[in-house]
């Protein structure tokens, strides 16, 4: 339970899902935690060593402004968790412009800004750890979300540039890759309590493992690449998909499942 202590830890997003997950992981495991996102957290954290600061990752001003807070007050970033990102399930030619641009905004922007505020201080210390939530989006084709998908791919673009860059500098820079995750996210790409229930079984019959996964899966997997453990893994892209990412499932999972007895 000591994999990050004495670390100082940024998080971009921090107030739900993936992103909560992890700001409890990253003070269970030691960081002091300076956590940030658009809202307020969706639960109240009592502990030692958090602190939540609304800013708008979108924004120039807010994201250097708020790094500078915490570069004051901890001396230094060990950890950025740049984790904002939003979803669009539309076919390109049913993408407006203006949706183009703000899911690039959300979900590209927010990363740049938040490593660009982050890296010189990683730099002059020569040591961090980035970790950028993609997407299995950003490791192969799906049919019903390209935009999003392309933002996806583009971090990953981002990610192994920055970690060819400053590898002999001591900055190591990854990006995560979840698959259906049970999420507010996941949840409010589909209209209803119901059609949720519904389509879990088209996200569960694509997905190997048969099932979504949990929020905390995910933390896990960014506490690892955060901590020390992970200090010579730099510049890869880590599916947590249940095996999604490995391989088109046969079209008759459903029947395939039943003749193994699964179901
Ligand atoms: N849930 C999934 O199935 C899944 C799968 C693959 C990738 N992801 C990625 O994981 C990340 C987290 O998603 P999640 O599933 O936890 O969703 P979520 O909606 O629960 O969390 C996203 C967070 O980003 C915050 N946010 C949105 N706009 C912001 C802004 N302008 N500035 C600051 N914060 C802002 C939200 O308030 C929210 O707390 C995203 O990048 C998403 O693309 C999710």
């Amino acid at each position: 339970m000591d994999r990050l202590t004495g670390k100082v830890a940024v998080v971009f997003g921090g107030a739900r899902g993936i992103g909560l997950a992890t700001v409890k992981e990253f003070l269970a495991e030691g960081a002091t935690v300076f956590s940030s996102d658009i809202r307020e957290p969706a639960e109240e954290l009592d502990a030692a060593g958090y602190t939540h600061t609304t800013v708008d990752a979108t924004d120039e001003t807010q994201v250097d402004a708020f790094v500078r807070e915490v570069v004051a007050r901890a001396g230094r970033v060990d950890v950025l968790f740049a984790n904002v990102g939003v979803h669009l399930g539309k076919s390109l030619v049913d993408t407006t412009l203006a949706e183009f641009d703000d899911i690039f905004a959300l979900n590209v922007r927010t990363a740049f800004l938040a490593t660009r505020a982050v890296l010189p201080h990683m730099l002059e210390r020569k040591a961090g750890s980035i970790v950028i939530t993609s997407s299995n989006g950003g490791v192969m084709g799906r049919p019903g979300d390209p935009v999003y998908n392309a933002t996806k791919h583009a971090l990953v673009g981002m990610m192994k540039s920055l970690a060819v860059a400053h590898s002999a500098k001591g900055i190591r820079v990854n990006t995560i890759n979840p698959g259906a995750i049970d999420t507010d996210m996941l949840r409010g790409t589909l209209n209803s309590p119901e059609e949720f229930e519904t389509k879990q079984h088209q996200l569960v019959a694509s997905t190997p493992a048969a099932r979504v996964g949990e929020a905390w899966e995910v933390a896990k997997t960014v506490v690892f690449l955060a901590s020390d453990e992970a200090r010579f893994i730099n510049g890869i892209v880590v599916p947590i998909d249940g095996a999604k990412s490995a391989g088109a499932m046969p079209g008759n999972r459903y029947s395939l499942d039943f003749e193994l007895g699964v179901r």
